[in-house]
């Protein structure tokens, strides 16, 4: 066997899982045309590959509550490996995944009623893959062809996404490791992005967006991630206020303020780091006033952040700390918001404040897991944070020009991202290779 012994063991914990008598189908994402014959880079399906850790279009995974594991994949064809490049194949699968049996994915209608007879309860990801509710009703209809046989039909769909949802919530080792790496890839990047900023102002050179996308995305590439995880958000001056700007043409100017929202996925996993700094090295006084702002709700979102806090902690600190903030230096007006706890109550943070500050973090950058939980009481409250959960810390500051704000701040947008893995003590932030302090980040624009 090659893939690492943790992709059996957690088909092991999603087949017992299932019930008696259950069977899990997963498939893998489908190949997508971009345009005309052309595809997109192809990415596997996270349910699958978390499963698997297999790659390859064109797969399926079929997991009894036995703990049988039955793949489908590419048959070996000398043809078209020539063209797409070298396929696992059904007769090496087994050893290599260590699945019990392989088939070939030209077979799955014909083998898939086959598997599905006699068994009481059929698990698939819900809502996830275009047309395979249609697929599933097919291969039920077969089964149930077969009825007056003495065959019986499965009676009961179920979600296979809810499982593996709360398994994937939690990370383990292998995740864990190969989180930190990716982060320490995309810090680096976003290094390397700030520096070029500086130098090519210095250098009197034209600076644009896309300039600092193609540092990050060599900084990515270079450490052998596969593609950022996430459209790259490089905004200078204004643009950083539109929330989910792309890096496009717009020049960066001496005195802007640049937003980088950027992270590579490596192996399957997502990082995502916000920094601001600004394009020269220097922040202006009003700049960094709300920079301070806005770090200090993050420093008070991290504090919140640890076992046996509620998912909804972190935000509500970091609304604390901005909503004082933002009355202290006159963006909300002290006598029509009222105090700070008026300023929350009724979210008056919001035209300058607009996003939630975290999110899970995992092999999709919004990862899945359910954000509330039942409790004692069965009323639906914010989810308890577990040793293991990696959730995003970005709280931001985003003012657009309008009467009664002050100028100085008009067009200056902030946020400031890192990825934190929740601890017994507290969380470990995993992307803080790139700095968040003004001083710091000034130190090595200077370099
Ligand atoms: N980069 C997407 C996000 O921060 O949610
Ligand atoms: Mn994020
Ligand atoms: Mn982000």
């Amino acid at each position: 066997m090659t893939t690492p012994p943790v992709y059996a063991e957690r088909r092991a914990r999603l087949a017992a899982q299932l019930g008696a008598g259950g069977v899990a189908i997963i498939p893998t994402a489908p190949a997508r045309i971009r345009n005309r014959d052309s595809d997109y880079l192809y990415r596997h399906d996270s349910y699958f590959f978390y499963l698997t850790g297999f790659t390859e279009p064109n797969a399926w995974l079929v997991i009894t509550a036995e703990g049988r594991c039955t793949l489908l994949c590419q048959p070996k064809d000398l043809e078209r490996e020539i063209w797409d490049g070298i396929r696992l194949g059904p007769e090496a699968a087994p050893q290599a995944l260590g699945v019990d049996e392989a088939h070939s994915v030209d077979e799955l209608d014909r083998l898939m009623p086959g598997w599905l007879e006699n068994r009481q309860r059929l698990w698939y990801p819900f809502a996830t893959h275009s047309g395979l509710e249609t697929q599933v009703e097919r291969w039920l209809g077969s089964v149930r062809a077969k009825v007056r046989q003495g065959v019986a039909c499965p009676t009961e769909l179920m979600d296979a996404c809810g499982p593996l949802d709360e398994m994937r919530l939690i990370k383990d080792a292998l995740e864990l490791d190969t989180m930190r790496r990716a982060c320490d890839i995309s810090a680096a990047a976003h290094i390397r992005a700030m520096q070029t900023s500086a130098r090519r102002l210095r250098a009197g050179r034209d600076l644009r967006e896309f300039h600092l996308d193609a540092e990050l995305l060599h900084g990515f590439r270079e450490a052998g991630s596969q593609y950022p995880a996430y459209g790259s958000i490089v905004a200078g001056g204004a643009n950083a206020c539109v929330l989910h700007y792309r890096a496009d043409v717009a020049p960066i100017r001496d005195g802007d303020l640049v937003l980088i929202d950027a992270g590579c996925e490596l192996d399957g996993y997502a990082s995502d780091i916000t920094r601001t700094f600004p394009a020269n090295g220097r922040f202006t006084g009003p700049q960094r006033t709300l920079y301070d702002i806005v770090l200090a709700a993050q420093a008070a979102a991290v504090d919140a952040t640890r076992v046996d806090a509620r998912f909804v902690d972190p935000h509500n600190a970091a609304v604390a700390v901005l909503a004082q903030g933002m009355l202290d230096v006159g963006l909300l007006d002290r006598n029509t918001a009222g105090t700070v706890d008026d300023v929350i109550e009724h979210r008056r943070y919001t035209p300058f404040y607009m996003h939630r500050t975290g999110h899970w973090l995992g092999m999709d950058v919004h990862d899945c897991g359910a954000y509330t939980e039942l409790n004692a009481s069965g009323e639906r409250v914010s989810r308890t944070l577990k040793a293991g959960m990696v959730l995003t810390i970005e709280p931001g500051i985003y003012v657009r020009p309008a009467e009664n704000v002050p100028e100085a701040f008009w067009n200056i947008g902030i946020r400031i991202e890192d990825d934190a893995v929740v601890t017994p003590q507290g969380c470990e932030l995993i992307s803080r290779g790139v700095p968040v302090d003004t001083d710091a980040i000034e130190a090595l624009m200077r370099d």
